[in-house]
């Protein structure tokens, strides 16, 4: 069984290099999001709040994970409706998912604002309301990789080119690359 250290083990970032391949990144981040939903739940369920990791939650959720979703909203889901047949009919699931994306984000941020606010008042009891949004969170995730592993991404191999693949990649490598940007502009506080 897997050590609850190993767990946030394998939340840190996947290797710069799998970007080169962007369908294969998406994949194994999603194996991410199941491990997230696992720690989500965890946290729900122990008595003892651990804030190690409610922060590794809580950072993950406002780094990777919402990098994960502008990969698909802006990149992947336009990228595949236009390459997509008619018969394909992947318009209606592609709704769905950005309907996910936008519950998901609503409750990413409740449970963002929750952890940090528990993190700052450990004296302060978590809510039920918190553990019941961490455990809502990881039942719509599992819902949606399992439509996204199962539609999104065979389709994705199929349809879309080599060229399409490349650009993909580009802009995956250049949101992460921004986003490390802003990071290093950021004024840190610690000595
Ligand atoms: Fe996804
Ligand atoms: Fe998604």
């Amino acid at each position: 069984m897997t050590s609850p250290g190993n767990r946030k083990q394998s939340l840190e970032p996947l290797p710069a290099r799998l970007l080169a391949q962007p369908l294969d990144f998406i994949v194994a981040d999603h194996h991410r999001h199941r491990v997230l939903c696992h720690l989500c739940e965890k946290l729900a369920e122990d008595e003892a709040f651990d804030p190690d990791l409610a922060g590794a939650i809580a950072d993950h959720i406002e780094t990777e994970h919402a990098a994960h979703i502008a990969d698909e909203e802006q990149d992947l889901f336009p990228l595949l409706k236009r390459r997509a047949k008619r018969e394909d009919e992947i318009g209606r699931v592609l709704e769905q998912l950005t309907e996910d994306h936008a519950e998901d984000e609503r409750l990413a941020a409740r449970i963002v604002n929750g952890l940090r606010r528990r993190i700052a008042h450990p004296e302060i009891p978590m809510s039920a309301g918190l553990r019941r949004t961490l455990r809502s969170f990881a039942v719509c995730e599992r819902r949606h990789l399992a439509i996204e592993n199962a539609i999104v991404i065979p389709l994705a191999k199929v349809r879309l080119s080599a060229q399409d693949r490349a650009d993909l990649a580009g802009r995956m490598t250049a949101r992460r690359q921004a986003r490390a940007a802003r990071r290093s502009d950021t004024p840190r506080d610690d000595p």
